[in-house]
């Protein structure tokens, strides 16, 4: 007894409120707009606080809302410290903070300082010469032979380098040529970057995501990108410099990230991130070697494999980030799931499958209504510049259209991107204007309203998983230990606590698969089928069910 108690008291004066945390990712352009000039903004999101409160999260990632000219929405920053025009005011962005914190919810800014825009006065300064005190702000080489630097290519196609005409060298951009890399090494840069963190620290921000944060450690000439080897020295002196003297969370992009990688990084002991995001899960779907357009189909018994990996080897030197979906990839419902006839059953599985895990959960936005992907015909409906940079490219590399159309149906992030589906009503009550970007004509009957006014509903699966993991400690730090020998299309595991044991189990496929563990069960915790007793002894799994229940220790 003595020995529960003492445990009770160390492990909450060591809880992180980010570790009990559920965060919600705003994409601001397809939420909510308000003033009919067809894109999401601020007050859109300020207007939406309550519905946020009710589903229970409680931080919000905002992805950026700074100012931009929007040629990768809103990831190329011309000004950190102001507030892009379409969606509003500094003084807008004060008030979604007061607001949000009033409802006790955090607000998490997208800090993208791998590059910048190419109209940022820095990079705007840099172009005016050699000579420009701003020109080792970027990352400049003279051409070889001619020609580019190297072999280092752009995330989004083609060469990472673009000549500039005026002084004949190139300069570096990992992403599209109008953002170009930021040059860690300079001194100057980091301390731009810090005093910019400084400032929204001081505003009450309750941390950052960080975009792409492996890239900022490269060295360009060794054409080595990802994790270089002052990445980490960068990242301690921005923790001590900035977040570290604040309670506030940070999480980093890392999309090459193992778990040894991903140790370094979040080890409490090493003052550098809360947790990273890790996409080793959301990468199994494409060929081995190829980028992410080059399509396989997924198997159920890797995805199981990499989740549980990365479930029990972070141990005390890190903490997971659980996620299906974001702003860059395809809905979950659609990608793995079946987004027709078991629509709603799929949707509720992954839900259940996810948050009964250790880690901080990430749902994005619409993930909670089932929101699906929305497939187009031609070219001419996406917005993406990923996507059409790639079709471009394949097109004169010679692929047949259909293919790579295909490939943007499946991968494309406008699939994301669409507005948020509010209601059944014109463009989804996203806009009174025209949308950025077309509404999915499934909102008639995929949308906010029709979930709150069905008991049934995906969004109050969601709304439950949190209110569970909110009164149940064992969700937050109960250990995790697969279940093996099931049928490889099942994926079931047990959480351990204090003598408390949980089993979670879900069939991920639309075949119907026999399920026996020899346990009592003691309390059914959710079912998403809506099944009030369930024997794990012999269980007939249904098309994507998922269950969680408690059983006798
Ligand atoms: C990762 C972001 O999530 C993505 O949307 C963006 O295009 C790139 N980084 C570049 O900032």
């Amino acid at each position: 007894m003595t020995e529960t108690i003492t445990n009770t008291i160390k492990k909450e004066k060591e809880v992180k409120w980010w570790q009990t945390a559920v965060i919600y990712q705003i994409y601001p352009r397809s939420f909510q707009d308000s003033d009919g000039d067809g894109v999401g903004d601020l007050r859109g999101i300020i207007n939406r606080i309550d519905y946020l409160k009710l589903l229970g999260i409680t931080a919000i990632w905002l992805s950026p809302v700074y100012k931009s000219p929007n040629d990768d929405n809103g990831y190329d920053i011309s000004d950190y410290q102001d507030i892009m025009d379409e969606f509003g005011t500094m003084a807008d962005m004060d008030e979604l903070l007061a607001k949000a914190n009033e409802a006790g919810i955090k607000i998490i800014m997208d800090l993208v300082v791998n590059h910048t825009s190419d109209e940022h006065k820095w990079f705007i300064e840099a172009k005016k010469g050699k000579d420009n005190e701003y020109r080792d702000y970027y990352i400049w080489r003279d051409p070889v032979n001619g020609d580019v630097p190297n072999g280092l290519g752009s995330i989004f196609s083609g060469s990472a380098w673009e000549l500039d005409e005026a002084s004949g060298q190139y300069f570096l951009h990992l992403f599209s040529k109008r953002q170009p890399d930021l040059n860690w090494e300079n001194p100057k840069v980091r301390k731009e970057v810090n005093d910019m963190m400084n400032f929204w620290l001081d505003k009450g921000v309750g941390g950052f995501r960080m975009d792409v944060i492996d890239l900022i450690g490269k060295i360009p000439d060794q054409e080595i990108t990802g994790n270089g080897p002052k990445l980490h020295e960068y990242l301690q002196e921005m923790n001590q410099q900035t977040f570290g003297k604040h309670d506030v969370m940070t999480v980093g992009e890392t999309w090459g990230a193992t778990p040894e990688i991903a140790k370094l990084y979040s080890d409490p002991a090493r003052n550098e991130l809360s947790m990273v995001f890790q996409f080793e899960h959301i990468s199994l779907d494409q060929q081995e070697g190829k980028d992410k357009w080059d399509l396989k189909p997924l198997s159920v018994a890797e995805l199981k494999d990499v989740l549980v990996k990365w479930q029990v080897s972070l141990g005390n030197e890190g903490w997971n980030s659980l996620f299906w979906n974001n702003h860059d990839l395809p809905r979950i419902v659609s990608r793995w799931g079946n987004d027709k006839e078991y629509h709603d059953q799929s949707a509720k599985m992954f839900a259940i499958l996810l948050h009964m895990m250790k880690g901080t959960p990430y749902i994005y936005q619409g993930e909670e209504i089932g929101m699906t992907n929305c497939p187009v015909s031609s070219i001419d409906e996406v917005e993406d510049i990923e996507a059409v940079n790639m079709y471009h490219d394949r097109l004169a590399k010679g692929y047949p259209v259909e293919d790579i159309i295909t490939s943007i149906n499946a991968k494309g992030r406008d699939n994301a991107r669409t507005p948020m589906q509010w209601d059944d009503s014109a463009h989804g009550g996203f806009t009174t204007g025209t949308p950025w970007l077309h509404v999915n004509q499934n909102h008639k009957t995929i949308n906010v309203q029709e979930n709150l006014d069905n008991p049934n509903s995906i969004f109050y699966t969601y709304q439950r998983l949190i209110q569970i993991r909110q009164d149940n400690p064992i969700v937050v730090w109960g250990d995790f230990e697969l279940i093996e020998n099931t049928h490889e299309d099942v994926f079931a595991y047990y959480r351990l606590y204090e003598g408390e044991k949980w089993l979670v189990a879900a069939n991920m496929s639309e075949q119907e698969h026999g399920f026996s563990v020899n346990e009592e069960v003691s309390e059914l915790i959710m079912s998403n089928y809506n099944r009030t007793e369930i024997d794990v002894k012999q269980l007939a799994f249904k098309p994507y069910e998922a269950f969680a229940v408690k059983v006798k220790a």
